[in-house]
């Protein structure tokens, strides 16, 4: 099945190519998902300006493969941005941070014309909650974040060890049953000290490739 998983992974990656046009700056995303669509996005990187990157650890593959990485300052509204997924509901709304890179997700997402999501099948839920809701907080803020999902019915774990790019802590949060994503999204971002919540319901993905298939 993981096997299986990996080739729809790179099927996804390589039929977002299609989305790709010349002289573009890509937003990239972070994962194994994405890992294979920057190394299809190499196969064409002269016919690209370059990527602005989610993460650290993207960056570093893009620039390995000869691929530009600029600032989002500098770069602009994006007119694409292809990024895996932990979870994708029916509507295309979205669990993301598995990998930690949510935040910088999260802004590239808002700042892009078109969000193509790849996934393999074993990502598609009815109700999005069965992974666990990563949470970006600030450290000081861990604690207070941890009761406030308590007193919503779910189990704050903090993901010990994990520091984000821009140096905060991230709560992975199990048991919530998200039935409505969109008034969850807006009610945690409303908590002092959440910087980032991994729901991509107020602005879902535009496209999934779930391995060949279009959504
Ligand atoms: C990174 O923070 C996540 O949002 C990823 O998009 C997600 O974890 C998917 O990763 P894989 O492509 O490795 O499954």
């Amino acid at each position: 099945a993981s096997n299986n998983a990996a080739a729809q992974k790179r099927q996804a990656a390589e039929a977002a190519l299609g989305f790709v046009e010349d002289g573009m700056v890509v937003g990239v995303g972070t994962g194994s998902t994405v890992a294979f669509f920057i190394d299809a996005l190499a196969g064409i990187r002269h016919r690209i300006r370059g990527a602005v990157s989610s993460s650290e650890r993207s960056a570093q593959l893009l620039r390995e493969r000869g691929i530009e990485v600029f600032d989002l300052n500098s770069a602009g509204p994006l007119p694409l941005y292809v990024d895996g997924a932990d979870e994708c509901d029916p509507q295309r709304r979205l669990i993301k941070g598995g990998g930690g890179a949510l935040t910088g997700e999260k802004i590239i997402a808002e700042a892009s014309r078109t969000f193509v999501c790849i996934i393999d099948e074993s990502k598609e839920v009815d109700v999005l909650g069965r992974f666990p809701l990563p949470i970006e907080v600030i450290p000081m803020a861990r604690s207070l974040v941890g009761r406030e999902i308590v007193k919503r019915g779910g189990q704050p774990v903090w993901r010990e060890g994990t520091v984000t790019d821009y140096g905060n802590w991230i709560i992975d949060v199990h048991g919530w049953r998200i039935t409505d994503p969109v008034a969850l999204e807006r009610e945690l971002n409303q908590i002092p000290g959440i910087v980032t919540v991994g729901l991509f319901a107020r602005r879902p993905a535009d496209v999934v490739l779930v391995g060949n298939r279009r959504r």
